[in-house]
This record gives C-alpha cells, structure tokens and sequence, in this order.
C-alpha cells in the first residue's frame, strides 16, 4: 500500500493513520468511529500540479470507449472497469496491477418517463447499479476493497450480508483466489443471493440472529484471526462505491442533477455517493452537489428517527423489520457518514411503508425497470419528496437502484400473486395494487383459452402500457 498517496482519517476525533495501521475492525483505537479515506497531496498540490478537470474527463471517457484484446493484462485490461477508469481519484493501491476485476461499474443510466409523468417533473432517471456483475451495487465497492486485501497478502476475506455484499464478496474472492467466510442471517435473505455466496464457493454460515447479531460475531472473530473485513466499515469499499456518483456526473455532462435518492441500510452506499460528489466538487469537477436524499423502510428506519429525535447527533438502533430484506438493519454502521452526507448537501431523510415500496417495485416493473425491493424505496421516497414541495417539477432528478430484480423473485411473484402484503398494510392502496398486478393464470392447452386470457386481461386493463 502507498501511503504516501491516501491516509485514513477518523471520522469521529480527526486523528490520522497510515493504512497500514488500522486495526482489524476498521474502528478508531482512540474513539471507536470509522475512517475515511484521505488523499492529502490533492490539497498540497498547487497550479500545474493539480488536477486539471478537463484532462481527466477527456481520459475517463477515453478509457471507456477503449478496446480491449481478450486476455489483455497490465492497466490497460482495467480502462473496461466502470470504478477503475476512474483510478486518478482512487489512489489506494501500491500498484493497480493487483486490481481484481470483473467490469464492473459503467451501469446504465434510464430515463423514468411514465414515472416522471406521474409524478409531474420532467427529468427522472434510474442509476441502475443492478446491472453490475453480480447483479447489486456492491461489486463498485467489493473491486476497490478485495484489491487491498490481495494487495496486502490476506488469505481470508469476511463479511456479515443482508445478501448482496455475500454475493459480489465470494465472486471477488474466487477471482483473487482468497477464501471467503460469509455470515448471513438465518432465513432472512433472498434465495438468488444465497445461491451466488454458494457458487462462488464462499464458507457460507447461516447464523440464528439478525444482520446486526452477524456483523458483532464478525467483529469478534477478526479482531482475533487473520482475516480481512469487507463490510462497509472498510473504508476502501466506499472509495469504489463513490464512483458511481463520477458516471452520473458524466452522464449529464459534468452538470450534476438536482437530486439523488439512494436506499438506506447499513448507509455505506449513501455515505459513498456523497463523499464522490464531495470530491468532484472540491476537485474542481463539478459546480454544486445534488442534494443527496436517503429512503429507509418505515420497520427499520433508525436514521429517520435519529435525524428527528437528535439532528444526527446520536442514533438508537432499532429492531428491523421489512420484506426489503437488503435493508433489515436496526444499527447502521456508517450513520453518522450519511447524516453527514443529507446534511451537507441539503437533502432529505424519510421512510416509506411495505405497501409503498410493493407499489414503487411493481411501478418500475412495468417500465421495463425491475429492481429489488430495497431500491424500489427511492421512487417510494421520491413520490413523499415531490408531495412535499422538496422536488420542484424542473429538477431533474437520479434514483439509485441498488439490485436487480431477480435477486428476490419470491417477493415479486408474492406481490403479483396477492399473497405479499397483509390486509392491514394495504388498506387505502387497493385499487393501486389492483392495477399493477399481473400473475400468471393457469389455462386449457388451446388457443381459445389463451386468446379469452388475454381479452379478459384487456378488459380487466391488467398490462395496459398506458396504465
Ligand atoms: N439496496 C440493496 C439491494 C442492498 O443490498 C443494500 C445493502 C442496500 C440497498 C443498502 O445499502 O447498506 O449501503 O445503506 N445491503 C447490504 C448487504 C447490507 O449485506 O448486502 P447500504
């Protein structure tokens, strides 16, 4: 690792160390918070030796649109990686050449236009970061932090996972050659996540406790064993996970959009978005920060609560419950980043209920668009923000979505089938859901009962694309 380029700060008291000095658990010895990563020559550089924006945008788009013979090794096999074409702004390695890649990043950007007209604004787009190689966010991210672990010679990789850090973790893994041990909450994940933890050959324990129980039993074995954390709490993994905020950027040709609305769990992504926008900014990029808006689930909303009862000064963790299972966490461990993140850019922090983010899921799915329950609370969240007067019909507007669709197919044929929400949760939204459901219907062999499903189907305005 070079020091010399990055240092980790404590977000907490401020004190500086080497990377190479952090202790198993990511945690600050003197008070206990997290780090961030830090790159002080960027500040110390001075006329000709700072950054010149317009270079570095000239060569990232370059690098995208560069060819690449198969098998190609060496730094030029890294310009196809979405987070490593970026790699002026991510100086954490000794040598990229120990970079472990799977192309992941360069995640489509899609116009929302039936949601936007719904909504009355005009410019409504999708990040769709589920189009990543193992199908969730978290791969931006994982390449940056597993790059560290092969780089500093551990054997053994770990995370605790609501699913989706399981998955992309034990595929990074394989490619680098590391074991990977995966701790998972007993019956709480979705089965597609299961099963890519599974394939990729991740020690895979199902533990009898919650996300937060699993990540408190990590904590104790790494700080005693050999072993590299890969939760959100490493500092690296947000460095990747930031530069999903430089391809929006760039996508709207370095004007960065009014707003962007991410789901909140453990709140490493929203804490991640918000230091790339951060830094583009200081950096001379970009001319203003979007707002940065987080969305959590009303079961397990600890940072709404937080920022209600305390402005962001304290947070009182909560026991979670949703069937957006990514974001079942009651103790979020990057908080106090993600205050930071709403705060500092004048954004929002608000909770949505398991009727609104069925609604939102099966409302992106009829675009075209399908996603995980936990992503579909950004347009849940965006519908409160509109209503509320905090999204003005000219912004233009970026959702985050976090998964992609097939890693929960149970809970999109629940909804569908009717059997996913309890009557209780949705009353007031009948006849929405009514509208957006579309099961499977089960007919004679014969054209004619095809043809009558699909009149009945008309009738009923079940499919209407106009709907
Ligand atoms: N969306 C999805 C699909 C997720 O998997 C997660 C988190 C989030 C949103 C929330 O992101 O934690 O950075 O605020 N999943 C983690 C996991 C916790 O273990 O896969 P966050």
């Amino acid at each position: 690792m070079n020091d010399n380029l990055h240092q980790l700060r404590c977000f907490g008291c401020g004190s500086r160390i080497s990377g190479a000095q952090a202790q198993a658990d990511f945690r600050c010895a003197d008070c206990g918070e997290l780090f961030e990563v830090e790159y002080p020559g960027w500040l110390e550089r001075r006329g000709h030796d700072r950054p010149n924006p317009g270079a570095l945008k000239w060569l990232w788009r370059e690098r995208r649109s560069s060819g690449e013979a198969p098998g190609q090794a060496g730094l030029a096999g890294l310009d196809q990686s979405g987070v490593w074409r970026f790699r002026e702004v991510l100086p954490i390695l000794n040598s990229f050449g120990n970079a472990v890649t799977l192309r992941e990043g360069n995640t489509p950007l899609y116009h929302l236009p039936r949601a936007a007209r719904a909504l009355g604004i005009d410019q409504l787009y999708a990040k769709h970061q589920g189009m990543n190689p193992t199908a969730s966010f978290k791969d931006t991210g994982m390449t940056a932090a597993m790059s560290v672990a092969r780089e500093r010679g551990f054997e053994w990789v770990a995370c605790a996972s609501t699913g989706n850090t399981s998955a992309s973790m034990a595929a990074y893994a394989a490619r680098a050659g590391l074991r990977s041990l995966v701790l998972i909450p007993e019956g709480k994940i979705a089965w597609g996540k299961l099963s890519q933890a599974m394939d990729y050959g991740a020690v895979t324990c199902q533990l009898k406790t919650d996300f937060d129980g699993c990540l408190r039993v990590l904590t104790e074995i790494v700080r005693e064993h050999p072993i590299y954390l890969l939760n959100s709490v490493n500092p690296y993994r947000l460095e990747g996970q930031k530069t999903p905020a430089f391809e929006i950027a760039e996508a709207f040709d370095w004007n960065v959009p009014d707003h962007v609305v991410v789901p909140g769990g453990n709140l490493g992504n929203s804490s991640a978005l918000g230091k790339g926008f951060r830094e583009m900014y200081e950096l001379g990029l970009t001319a203003r920060m979007p707002h940065i808006s987080v969305i959590q689930a009303e079961g397990a909303n600890p940072l709404v609560r937080s920022l209600a009862a305390s402005r962001g000064e304290k947070l009182e963790p909560v026991e979670a419950q949703t069937r957006a299972t990514a974001i079942r966490i009651g103790n979020p461990a990057s908080w106090r980043k993600a205050a930071r993140a709403i705060q500092t850019t004048g954004g929002w922090c608000l909770d949505v209920s398991e009727a609104e983010i069925a609604i939102a899921k099966a409302e992106l799915g009829a675009e075209g668009l399908g996603c995980e329950p936990a992503s579909a609370v950004t347009l849940a969240g965006l519908k409160k923000l509109r209503a509320q007067g905090a999204v003005a019909p000219a912004d233009t507007v970026v959702l985050v979505l976090t998964g992609h669709t097939l890693k929960d197919a149970d809970y999109t044929i629940d909804f569908h089938r009717g059997t996913l929400l309890s009557e209780a949760e949705a009353a007031g939204h009948e006849s929405e859901i009514a509208g957006l459901r579309h099961a499977a219907v089960v007919v004679e062999a014969t054209p004619d009962a095809v043809l009558a499903a699909m009149e009945k189907a008309s009738r009923d305005g079940a499919g209407d694309a106009t709907a």
